[in-house]
């Protein structure tokens, strides 16, 4: 059976990160999606455009977490919500589908995430944005914001599916088109529409999107900002084409849900760039509480710290969402997966728990 997690398991979890929240609406938004709005709570839920939360349920016993994107503008819509797609087989996004109602209460973690910008009402910017699927949920918590936010800046939406039923938002993003006529253009392109379909179709290649690029140029605006976010061949061939057009990497701004963490594992293993797997004895400081343990060969910190009841913050186990973050103060680690780290935070030595292994014997972790 699926049971919604007891309040003395939400109990065990420390500190301010966590909190319940009761789910005020369901909207299912095609076939395989719904999104899921919440009541506020007190105080309000405090989040940026286009950051995710953490969903923390009990199935069959065992704990589980995800992070979703919230497909909401903290600017406009007065209840927080995320729009949950389901995976072939997924455990949580067909509960999530499936079972969640009104008036239940889901503990998360609150919203984390660089997936996101600061505005202000005096900014002239394009923003371009690239999503494919449910990629287009923290998207459009951005572009929402962008238009309410900056009066003179314009948004170019460039979003991929296969089929016109597939396509999330579809009403609201032609209801902000027509709103904001001067200021938002959607692309829509489908890579299988049906046959009276008049928009780009096929493959989102590199030379349709530099050539959609190209398309669109706004000289008088100061700046442009690029945030894509979709499935992993999406976000290769777009931040491929983004750079092959000379565009900076700090304009680029993206949100990965997937990757393959044995396969890069694999991979700096062959180049000779891992450590040599060795049982170690570690510290993490959590919450201000030292906690001593060893790191079997093979574990990653945070599972050896979940195995010894270290209640780590976690979510996607894969190195994208940095709810596991941590602070190296000293020591060395290897971190397979560093995808939703900034350049920044690498260099003042945050590290991701989830998908680091110690490669020193005198390895310390401060996490916040
Ligand atoms: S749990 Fe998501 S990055 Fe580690």
């Amino acid at each position: 059976m699926f049971n919604l997690f007891k309040k003395k398991k939400e109990d065990n979890h420390i500190g301010d990160k966590y909190l319940s929240l009761k789910v005020r609406e369901v909207i299912k938004e095609t076939d395989d999606t719904v999104s899921i709005y919440f009541e506020q709570p007190e105080p309000f839920l405090e989040y940026k455009p286009g950051q995710y939360l953490t969903v923390i349920l009990d199935i069959h016993g065992k704990e589980e977490r995800r992070s979703y994107s919230l497909c909401t503008s903290p600017y406009l819509d007065p209840h927080p919500g995320i729009t949950v797609k389901r995976v072939d087989k997924g455990l949580v996004s067909n509960y999530l589908n499936n079972q969640i109602r009104a008036g239940k209460s889901i503990e998360i973690m609150k919203p984390m995430g660089n997936f996101t910008c600061n505005f202000h009402s005096k900014n002239k910017k394009h923003f371009v944005m690239l999503a494919g699927g449910s990629g287009i949920t923290p998207v459009i918590s951005i572009l929402k914001s962008v238009l309410i936010n900056e009066p003179n800046s314009k948004v170019t939406l460039i979003y991929c599916n296969r089929s016109e039923d597939q396509i999330i938002f579809k009403k609201a993003l032609e209801q902000l088109e027509e709103k904001y006529e001067n200021r938002l253009m959607v692309i829509h392109n489908l890579s299988k529409p049906s046959s009276n379909w008049t928009g780009l179709k096929g493959r989102l290649d590199a030379a349709k999107l530099k050539n959609t690029l190209e398309s669109i140029r706004y000289p008088e605006l100061d700046q442009t900002m690029y945030f894509v976010c979709g499935p992993e061949g999406l976000m290769e061939t777009a931040v491929a084409t983004l750079e092959g057009m000379g565009i900076d990497s700090k304009s680029i701004i993206k949100e990965s849900f997937y990757t393959d963490l044995d396969a890069k594992e694999e991979a700096l293993k062959t180049a000779g760039k891992l450590a040599p797997e060795l049982s170690r004895e570690i510290d993490v400081v959590l919450e201000g509480e030292t906690f001593h343990f060893e790191v079997p060969a093979g574990k990653t910190i945070l599972e050896a710290g979940l195995d010894h009841d270290v209640d780590m913050p976690y979510s996607c186990q894969s190195g994208l969402c940095t709810a596991c973050r941590g602070k190296l103060i000293s020591g060395k680690v290897d971190m397979i997966e560093d995808a939703g780290l900034s350049a920044s935070e690498i260099e003042q030595g945050y590290i991701l728990c989830c998908s680091s292994k110690p490669a020193s014997s005198d390895v310390k972790i401060i996490i916040e």
